[in-house]
């Protein structure tokens, strides 16, 4: 006759070698090279899912900094969030109105609609995105640029986007082609030669 402490010896002595054979088999499949990391190769939904909800839940818990009061209606500043975004190269992997995003930008995963998620997102976590990026995507930080892309450019690349489903195709260009207002590039010192572009401090 088995006692049950026999039993309980058995089932913790399967567990541990479940757990043993389990971690080699996951060692093998990602050390050994049969992961694929190629970027158009698709991941199972499973995995889709739980990239999104970990990104949402991580930027929701980051995303404290409040915008400065009454900046992102501000038509000017909309404007400013245009350029500045042209400028700091969106455009290539985002495209804009009336411009196509580089050809590259169609090997992105995931591809990088802004218009369709934009509305979905509060101010504060499309603020926190641009400033400090996203980790294994292709989303860069601005944040980290030398000089860094400032504080306040990325409130009005924000307040731009929010306004993105009503740019016309004209308007954009329009914007791109007005001259700098010194706000802009104020800070830059006489050195604007060296990385001292718009919205740049
Ligand atoms: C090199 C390509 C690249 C550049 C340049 C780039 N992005 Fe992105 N961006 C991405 C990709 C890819 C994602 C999707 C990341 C993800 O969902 O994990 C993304 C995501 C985002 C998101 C979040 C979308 C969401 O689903 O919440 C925002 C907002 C954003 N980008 C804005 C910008 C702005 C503004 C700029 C310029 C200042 C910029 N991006 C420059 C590739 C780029």
């Amino acid at each position: 006759m088995i006692l049950p402490g026999k039993i309980l010896h058995v089932v913790l002595t399967l567990i541990g070698l479940l757990v043993i054979v389990g971690g080699i088999g996951t060692a093998t499949f990602f050390f050994g090279g049969f992961f694929n990391v190629a970027a158009n190769h698709p991941d199972p939904n499973i995995v889709n899912w739980a990239l999104v909800q970990v990104r949402m839940a991580s930027i929701r818990r980051r995303a404290t900094d409040r915008p400065p009061a009454g900046l992102l209606d501000d038509a000017a500043t909309v404007q400013a969030g245009a350029l500045a975004y042209a400028r700091n190269g969106c455009i290539n992997c985002h495209g804009e109105p009336g411009v196509e995003s580089a050809k590259f930008s169609e090997g992105l995963n995931p591809p990088p609609d802004l218009r369709k998620v934009v509305n979905d997102r509060t101010p504060e976590e499309l603020f926190w995105v641009i400033k400090n990026g996203i980790k294994m995507s292709a989303m860069p930080s601005f944040g980290v640029d030398k000089p860094p892309v400032r504080n306040n450019t990325i409130w009005a690349i924000v307040a731009y986007l929010r306004k993105l489903s009503s740019v016309s195709d004209a308007n954009f260009k329009a914007w791109n082609e007005t001259p700098l207002g010194g706000y802009w590039v104020s800070g830059c010192g006489p050195d604007r030669a060296s990385g001292c572009g718009p919205g740049r401090e």
